[in-house]
C-alpha cells in the first residue's frame, strides 16, 4: 500500500533506493572471507572441485555471467554459465568435479529448479545457491547455500535482488580461491574493505538521479537503444537493456562493444542513443575508439563514465559522472544507474512500472 511507498512512486524506485541497506544486510557479519559462509563442509567441496556450472535465468542469469569473470580472474577456475532452460535439454558433457551453482531471487523458478535436478541426475553432487528466499525449493534442494537479504521484491524487473546477488557472488569467488590457497591475506583484507564500503559508494550513485530523469526524457521518445559494455561490464550492458525493455517496452539490445563492427554498427544512426557503461578499466581506451566507431555513424552516445576516466561531453556526446573507478566490484555500481534510466523511462512513457504486461515476478511454470 502506499505507506509502504513512503516516499516512492513506486516498489521498482522504493527498491531501487533500498539497495545500500539490503547490501550492507546481505554482507552483515562478513569480516572475514571461508568457506563456511557457505554453509557446513563447503571448504571440502571448494578443494575438490575443478569448476563451476551456474545455471539461472533472466537477471540472475545476469550475475551469473558477471560471476563467471570474477571467479575465472581471482579463483583460476573456469566457469560456464547456462540459461537454465536451454540446459536442461541439451546433451552436455557432466563433470562430476563441478561446483553447481543456482542464482534466483525467488528460489522458485520451474525452469532454474529442472536444471538443477538435471545436472543431479547426471552425477553433479556438489550443489550451491545464491537465493533471496531462505524457505525456498531452491534452497531445499542445495547442500550449500548463500541467502541474499535484499527483502522482499515486489517489482517484477529485479534491481536489489540483483546486485546482492552480486555482492554474494564476490564472496563466492573469494572464498574458493581462499580454498585453493589464491587469495592473500592482503587481497582479502583490501576486498572485505571495498565489499563494506559499497552501501556509502552506491548511495553516490543514486545521488545522480536528478541527471538521469533529464536523460530519460530523451529516451521517452525513442523506440531502440543500444547497450555497450566491455569485459566485467558486458553483463552490466545486458542488464540494462532486459530493464529497459521490460518495463519501457522500448527494443534494446545489449553488444560488447569490441563486437560492434560485426554487426549492430549497421543498425547506429541520428535515431538511435547508444548507452555506454565506461568503467576506467583497462578497457578503457579500447571502449573509447568504439564509441568513436558510433560517432562517426551520428549515434548519439550516452556514456556512464567513472570520474577518473577523463570522457568529456561533446556534440552528441552525453556524460554522467560516477564517482572514482571502484574495480572488480564496479558492475555493482555502474548497473544502478542503468535501472534508474529504465525506471524514469518507464515513468516518462507511462506504463505499468511494477506489472510490465506479459511479465510475471516468479516463473513457476515451465
Ligand atoms: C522472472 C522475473 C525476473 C527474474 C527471473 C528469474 O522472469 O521477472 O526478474 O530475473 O524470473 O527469477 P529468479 O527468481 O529465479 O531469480
Amino acid at each position: 500500500g502506499a505507506a509502504e511507498l513512503g516516499p516512492y512512486r513506486h516498489y521498482m524506485q522504493k527498491e531501487i533506493f533500498e539497495q545500500p541497506r539490503a547490501i550492507a544486510d546481505t554482507l552483515e557479519g562478513v569480516i572475514s572471507i571461508m568457506p563456511e559462509l557457505f554453509g557446513d563442509g563447503a571448504y571440502k567441496v571448494f578443494k575438490q572441485i575443478d569448476s563451476v556450472l551456474i545455471l539461472a535465468c533472466g537477471t540472475s542469469y545476469y550475475a551469473g555471467l558477471t560471476a563467471k569473470y570474477w571467479i575465472e580472474a581471482i579463483a583460476k577456475i573456469p566457469v560456464n554459465v547456462e540459461i537454465a532452460s536451454e540446459y536442461r535439454y541439451r546433451e552436455s558433457v557432466p563433470n562430476p568435479n563441478s561446483l553447481v551453482v543456482t542464482i534466483s531471487q525467488s528460489g522458485e523458478t520451474a525452469d532454474t529448479l529442472a536444471a538443477l535436478k538435471h545436472a543431479r541426475s547426471l552425477g553433479m553432487l556438489h550443489t550451491l545457491t545464491v537465493c533471496n528466499v531462505a524457505t525456498s525449493a531452491m534452497v531445499r534442494e542445495c547442500a550449500l547455500s548463500y541467502i541474499t537479504h535484499a527483502g522482499v521484491e515486489v517489482g517484477v524487473a529485479s534491481t536489489k535482488a540483483f546486485t546482492t546477488q552480486l555482492a554474494a557472488l564476490f564472496l563466492l569467488a573469494l572464498s574458493l580461491a581462499q580454498s585453493k590457497g589464491r587469495l592473500s591475506e592482503t587481497d582479502e583484507a583490501e576486498h572485505i574493505r571495498a565489499l563494506r564500503h559499497l552501501p556509502v559508494a552506491i548511495s553516490a550513485v543514486l545521488a545522480l538521479e536528478p541527471q538521469i530523469i533529464s536523460w530519460a526524457e530523451e529516451f521517452a521518445r525513442k523506440e531502440n537503444a543500444l547497450f555497450l559494455g566491455r569485459g566485467l561490464h558486458y553483463p552490466i550492458a545486458l542488464e540494462g537493456a532486459l530493464k529497459l525493455k521490460e518495463i519501457s517496452y522500448i527494443h534494446a539490445e545489449a553488444y560488447p562493444a569490441g563486437e560492434l563492427k560485426h554487426g549492430p554498427l549497421a543498425l547506429v544512426t541520428k535515431e538511435m542513443p547508444v548507452v555506454t557503461v565506461a568503467p576506467n578499466d583497462t578497457l578503457i581506451e579500447k571502449l573509447k575508439s568504439n564509441m568513436q566507431e558510433v560517432r562517426a555513424r551520428g549515434g548519439e552516445l550516452y556514456v556512464f563514465a567513472d570520474a577518473d576516466s577523463r570522457i568529456t561531453s561533446s556534440e552528441g556526446v552525453h556524460v554522467i559522472r560516477l564517482p572514482e573507478h571502484y574495480g572488480q566490484l564496479s558492475p555493482i555500481l555502474h548497473v544502478v544507474p542503468l535501472q534508474l534510466l529504465a525506471y524514469h523511462t518507464a515513468l516518462a512513457r507511462g506504463t505499468d512500472v511494477d506489472k510490465p504486461r506479459n511479465l510475471a515476478k516468479s516463473v513457476t511454470v515451465e
